[in-house]
Formats: C-alpha cells, sequence, structure tokens
C-alpha cells in the first residue's frame, strides 16, 4: 500500500498540456522550411603569445602536429594555445642572445613514442633549440640538412626511432655539437671520419648498419664517450686510438666484425674505465701495455681469436671488476691471473688452457693453432708504458670490486634511456 499510482486524470491532463508542444515538435522537424540559420561563430581571438620568438615557432609546431600519426599518451592534446611553454615536450627559457626573451629552448619527446614520417621541416625551424630529444619515438625519414642552421643546438638524441639513410652529415656543420646519440636506428653506409675532430663529449651510433672500415681518426676524438657496438664495422682498432688518452673513458667495439691484432696503443687509454671489444674477430696476442690501464673497470676482448699468455702485467690492474677474455685461445696463465679467475673477475672459460676447467677441446684447439696468424709490432707487445704501480701479492692492495654501478655506454645498449 506504500506506492500511490497516479489517478488516471492526472495522466490524461498531462498529455494535453504537453500535446501542442508535441505537435509543434512534430510540425517543426517535418517542415520543409530551411532551418533557421546557426549564429556565427565568433570571430577567431588572435593568440597572445609572450613572446614574437613563440609566435614565430607556433606555425610549425601546429604543422608539424599536423603530420602525427600515432600519439599513445595523448601528449599533443596539450599542444594548444599560446602558451608553448607548458606544451609536454616544450620548454622555454631566454636565449643565448637576448636575456629578456623567451624563446623555445628544448623538445624533449622522450619515451613519447610520437609517430611522423619525418622531423624535417620542424626541429630545423625551431632557431633557438638547443636540445632536442627523442629517444623511443616512432620518427622516421632522413634529418634535414638545414639543421646546420640552428646556431645554439648542442644535443640531438635521435635514439631509438626509424631513422634510416646516410649518416646525417648536416650534424658536422653544427660546431657546438656536445652529444650525439643516433644509436637504435637504420642508419647505414659510413661515418663521416670528421665527426671525429667535432668537440663532442658523447657519440653513440652503436646499432645501426653502419658498415665500414674503423678510420684512423676514431683517435682524434675528444669524446669520453663512444659506442661502436653493433654495427658492422670491419678493420683493425686503429693505432690512433692512444691519441685519446686523455680524454676516453669508456669505449665499445662490442659485436663488430672487426679483425687484425690488438694496438699496443690501446695501453694508453689511461682514464678509460670501459673497453669492450667483444664479438670480433680480432687475433694475436694481449699487449702488456693493458696494464696501464690503471682505471679500467670492464675490459673484454670476450668471443675473438686472441691467443698466447694472459699477461700477468693485466691481471695485476687494481680497478678491474671483469676481465673478460672467454671464448677464445689463450694457452696460459700465471698465478696472478689464476687468482682473479678464482674470484670471479676473469673470465677465462672456453680458451685453450691446459689443466683448466671449461677449456675448449684438444682438437678445436688444434685446428685453431694449424693456422698461423701474425701480428705488424709484434715487438710493441711486451713493452709496458708506464711506471707500474708496486704489486704486493697476497696482501692485496685490490679495492674490493665496485658494485656494478651504471656504466654509460653499457646504458647505450638499451634502446630507453635509463637515467
Ligand atoms: C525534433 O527536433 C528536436 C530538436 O531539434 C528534437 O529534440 C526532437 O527529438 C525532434 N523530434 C522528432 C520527432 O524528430
Ligand atoms: C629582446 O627580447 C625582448 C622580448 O622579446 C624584446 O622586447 C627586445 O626587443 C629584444 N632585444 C633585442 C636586442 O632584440
Ligand atoms: C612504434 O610502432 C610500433 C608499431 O606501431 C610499436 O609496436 C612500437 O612500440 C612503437 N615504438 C615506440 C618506441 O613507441
Ligand atoms: C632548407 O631551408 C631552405 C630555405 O631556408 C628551404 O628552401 C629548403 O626547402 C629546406 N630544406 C629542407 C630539406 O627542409
Ligand atoms: C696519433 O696516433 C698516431 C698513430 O699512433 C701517431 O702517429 C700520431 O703522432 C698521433 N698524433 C698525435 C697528435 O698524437
Ligand atoms: C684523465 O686523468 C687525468 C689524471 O690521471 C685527469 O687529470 C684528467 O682530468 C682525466 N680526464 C678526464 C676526462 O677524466
Ligand atoms: C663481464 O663482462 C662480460 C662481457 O662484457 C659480460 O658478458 C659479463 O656479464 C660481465 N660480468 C659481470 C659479472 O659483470
Amino acid at each position: 500500500m506504500g506506492i500511490i499510482s497516479p489517478h488516471p486524470l492526472t495522466l490524461i491532463l498531462i498529455f494535453i498540456f504537453t500535446l501542442p508542444h508535441l505537435l509543434r515538435a512534430l510540425t517543426h522537424n517535418c517542415s520543409c522550411e530551411p532551418p533557421s540559420p546557426e549564429p556565427l561563430p565568433p570571430e577567431p581571438q588572435p593568440l597572445a603569445f609572450i613572446d614574437r620568438r613563440l609566435a614565430a615557432v607556433y606555425p610549425i609546431i601546429q604543422r608539424f602536429k599536423a603530420t602525427i600519426t600515432s600519439d599513445p599518451l595523448g601528449v599533443t592534446q596539450t599542444w594548444i594555445g599560446s602558451d608553448i611553454c607548458s606544451y609536454r615536450g616544450f620548454y622555454c627559457d631566454s636565449p643565448p642572445d637576448n636575456s629578456s626573451a623567451t624563446a623555445l629552448a628544448s623538445v624533449d619527446f622522450n619515451g613519447f613514442g610520437l609517430a611522423a614520417p619525418s622531423v624535417d621541416g620542424f626541429i630545423d625551424n625551431l632557431p633557438d633549440l638547443a636540445l632536442f630529444h627523442a629517444n623511443s619515438n616512432n620518427f622516421s625519414g632522413t634529418i634535414s640538412p638545414n639543421i646546420s642552421n640552428l646556431p645554439f643546438i648542442y644535443e640531438l638524441d635521435l635514439s631509438n626511432n626509424k631513422f634510416s639513410g646516410e649518416f646525417p652529415a648536416s650534424v658536422l656543420q653544427i660546431s657546438g655539437l656536445t652529444f650525439l646519440d643516433l644509436r637504435f636506428n637504420f642508419f647505414s653506409g659510413t661515418v663521416p671520419s670528421q665527426v671525429f675532430k667535432q668537440t663532442l663529449d658523447v657519440l653513440f651510433i652503436n646499432n645501426n648498419n653502419f658498415m665500414q672500415k674503423l678510420p684512423a681518426e676514431i683517435g682524434s676524438t675528444p669524446a669520453f664517450y663512444l659506442t661502436f657496438a653493433n654495427n658492422k664495422f670491419t678493420g683493425p682498432i686503429p693505432r690512433s686510438i692512444g691519441n685519446a688518452s686523455s680524454t676516453l673513458i669508456e669505449v665499445l667495439f662490442l659485436n663488430n666484425q672487426l679483425t687484425g691484432c690488438l694496438p699496443y696503443e690501446l695501453g694508453f687509454l689511461r682514464n678509460a674505465t670501459v673497453i669492450d671489444a667483444g664479438q670480433n674477430r680480432l687475433t694475436g696476442p694481449l699487449p702488456c701495455s693493458l696494464g696501464c690501464l690503471e682505471k679500467i673497470e670492464q675490459l673484454s676482448f670476450a668471443g675473438n681469436l686472441l691467443f698466447g699468455v694472459v699477461p700477468e702485467a693485466v691481471c695485476k690492474v687494481a680497478s678491474l671488476v671483469n676481465l673478460s677474455l672467454a671464448n677464445n685461445y689463450f694457452t696460459m696463465v700465471g698465478p696472478v691471473c689464476r687468482r682473479l679467475i678464482k674470484s670471479g673477475v676473469l673470465d677465462l672459460k672456453k680458451n685453450c688452457v691446459p689443466y683448466l676447467p671449461d677449456q675448449r677441446s684438444t682438437a678445436e684447439c688444434a685446428l685453431f693453432f694449424r693456422h698461423p696468424r701474425y701480428c705488424p709490432y709484434l715487438a710493441s707487445y711486451n713493452i709496458i708504458p708506464c711506471k707500474l704501480p708496486p704489486y704486493h701479492g697476497y696482501a692485496p692492495p685490490r679495492h674490493s670490486p665496485r658494485p656494478n654501478r651504471r656504466l654509460v655506454s653499457y646504458s647505450a645498449l638499451e634502446r630507453r634511456i635509463l637515467r
């Protein structure tokens, strides 16, 4: 009894009162009169920019936005209106040539997953740009020669995209460039040797399709970090590498098609903490000069065709955390190196050292040594071009191996930026 149903009369009254509205609605919808004109949209207000430099780049950004075919994070939804400095991925600052102006100083699309057929006409038309970071997007095409017109640019990160074609030679004209990251793209052909004369701090070109003999000019580079890994570089490591002795900190030659013998000059790299030339076809002995790498932590020649004695001088380097010589054809190790094997610093698996566990078969070793291999400058292999620190044998000066700290060049072997 709680529910009071409406009186039938009430329903009839409601019907009668709404009937004219219904009829009007029906007739209006069915009439053939043209619908009354829509009110005109308001005149678009001209956008007010806080600086004319921002007004100038607004159409460039909007034109680029229209070419974007995928935006999984929806960042381009914020690219509206005059406040360019609050667009996601865009950063403003006062430009070097006018401290009272506000300009678009930096574009950071790292990890946005944007796809566009090209960035031409975009970055090269942002005249105040100092940094362009685009790690892990799906940009393709080639790089416009016009980027060399950007007066302030010093960091260019195009890593983990789908850029292709030749090495973007236009970057060679950018005199202030200090950071160039082209890793994980589809660049092919050769790397112009002038890039090693540029004042770069960082050059990451790993994981492309570069195919060429390593140029002798690499020794001219003032870079601290160099990654050639996972390309198709051929030929020997140039002797000129020794010229980079005061600057080079980490270098990865890993997984190319390098041949020939190790240059004695590699031992000049007294500031190097990482040298990895693993997975190539390098041959000959290890030069004793490597004992002069007084800061080396990671030293790898694993997976090559090296042979001979592992020099005790190398095993005495106190900073070593990982000396990887696995998968070669070494035949002899001394007591200091044996201690390193025991402590897990030296990996000498799959070599030809008699009575050491986990070595290649006698037949495999015999087959390798059937072909004699010669190195030029063999006399240099015994020279130690430094004063070795005293080695205290059983009272080891060895620092306990550092915890595996994040090394810059090895991070570059991952697609994403991991800062
Ligand atoms: C007639 O048009 C009005 C508004 O334009 C709409 O709300 C109504 O549903 C339409 N009626 C019919 C029967 O199409
Ligand atoms: C510097 O920038 C400010 C703000 O945009 C502008 O008003 C001024 O004219 C500029 N100065 C020069 C020398 O260009
Ligand atoms: C690029 O696009 C492909 C296919 O659309 C997708 O699988 C991939 O995750 C994208 N890459 C990035 C870095 O967003
Ligand atoms: C480079 O800039 C010039 C004029 O500044 C323009 O005519 C040309 O089309 C641009 N080239 C590319 C590839 O964007
Ligand atoms: C660079 O290295 C080469 C080969 O080791 C050497 O002949 C040359 O003198 C070096 N140049 C400089 C400037 O050190
Ligand atoms: C190289 O090492 C020397 C001393 O061994 C040091 O003075 C110099 O700053 C180091 N250079 C770099 C780039 O770390
Ligand atoms: C030592 O270096 C080799 C070659 O780079 C690598 O495969 C291995 O994982 C490293 N070992 C440790 C314990 O870091």
